[in-house]
């Protein structure tokens, strides 16, 4: 999506970090942008830092983890702009601990906001860009967490790599109608995402602490969000799927696959599964992208 001035994106998330860095960098390009977040006061303060850059920027209160909060926000995001083209399920949180000592309201608080505030977000803004027919783009933020599990983050992890699935099989999906979808997948970032249970909601245990299973120094030595912010804006302008931002953690990835591929060796070799033909292999063939 190359012609983006005077179009407008809607950021979840974007009070803070990465996506407050998504909304300077689109402002900046000549794009408005509808902010949403759980978090009021930093809310207020982002559209005000926006505004002064001269940006077109609005904000709504929002709750990702609950869906009617999200269809509240798409339509209060056409009331103020009228349109929208570029929508960012950005908002997240992280959480992890030892294998059984993950609380269960963690579980249900991380899946919440992380996966299906990502679903409700598509679910409520696909209708609202094909009904201008000029084409747009979703940008859901997984993590390099969406790619390898580091132990001790399996919450987060998982539905990192759920993000990463939805956006696979969206994109397919949806690229005949001139709408694409890329899925942001960064290392480490320096934002507030070691402090996320800030803004746990009280379903979930109320703002508190929450073990994350990784350390804050790691965050903290992130990569500045403005530059994850500028990588996104070209991602959308060059149509990409994948977007990395830490080009080193290629390895990782690397690794993983190749413990898969010693998966696949090892059921070729497999006298369970001697003479065995694999049905559908026209299917097979075709692969699933
Ligand atoms: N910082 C990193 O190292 C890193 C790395 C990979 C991926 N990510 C991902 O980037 C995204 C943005 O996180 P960040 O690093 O900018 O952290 P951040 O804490 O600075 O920003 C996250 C924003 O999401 C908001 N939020 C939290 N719960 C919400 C809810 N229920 N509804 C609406 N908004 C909510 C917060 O108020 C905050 O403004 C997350 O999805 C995170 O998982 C971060």
């Amino acid at each position: 999506m190359r012609d983006l001035k005077g179009k407008t994106a809607f950021i979840t998330g974007g009070a803070s970090g990465i996506g407050l860095a998504m909304a300077h960098a689109f402002g900046a390009a000549g794009m408005n942008v509808m902010l949403a977040d759980i978090e009021a006061e930093a809310l207020a303060a982002a559209v005000k830092g926006l505004e002064e850059r001269q940006i077109r920027a609005d904000s709504v209160l929002c709750d990702v983890s609950l869906r009617s909060a999200v269809e509240a926000a798409a339509a209060r995001t056409i009331e103020a702009f009228g349109k929208v083209h570029v929508v960012c399920n950005n908002a997240g949180v992280g959480g992890g601990g030892a294998i059984g000592e993950v609380k269960a309201s963690d579980w249900d608080w991380v899946i919440e906001v992380n996966l299906m505030g990502v679903i409700y977000g598509t679910e409520a803004f696909l209708p609202l860009i094909r009904s201008h027919g000029e084409g747009g783009y979703f940008i859901n933020t997984a993590s390099m967490a969406g790619m390898v599990s580091p132990p001790g983050m399996e919450p987060y992890n998982a539905t990192k790599f759920a993000v990463v699935a939805l956006s696979e099989g969206w994109n397919a999906q949806l690229a005949p109608e001139n709408i694409g979808v890329g899925v942001l997948c960064p290392g480490f970032v320096r934002t507030q995402i070691d402090k996320s249970a800030r803004n746990r909601p009280d379903r979930f245990g109320g703002a508190g602490e929450v073990e994350l299973g990784v350390a804050s120094a790691l965050v903290q030595g992130g990569i500045p969000p403005e530059n994850v912010g500028q990588r996104v804006l070209e991602a959308i302008q060059n149509d990409e799927l994948y977007i990395f931002t830490h080009p080193n953690m290629r390895v990782a990835v690397e690794a993983r696959f190749a413990r898969i591929m010693e998966g696949f060796d090892k059921a070729e070799a497999s006298p369970a599964l001697a003479g065995i033909e694999s049905p559908f292999p026209e299917i097979v063939d075709a692969g699933v992208n």
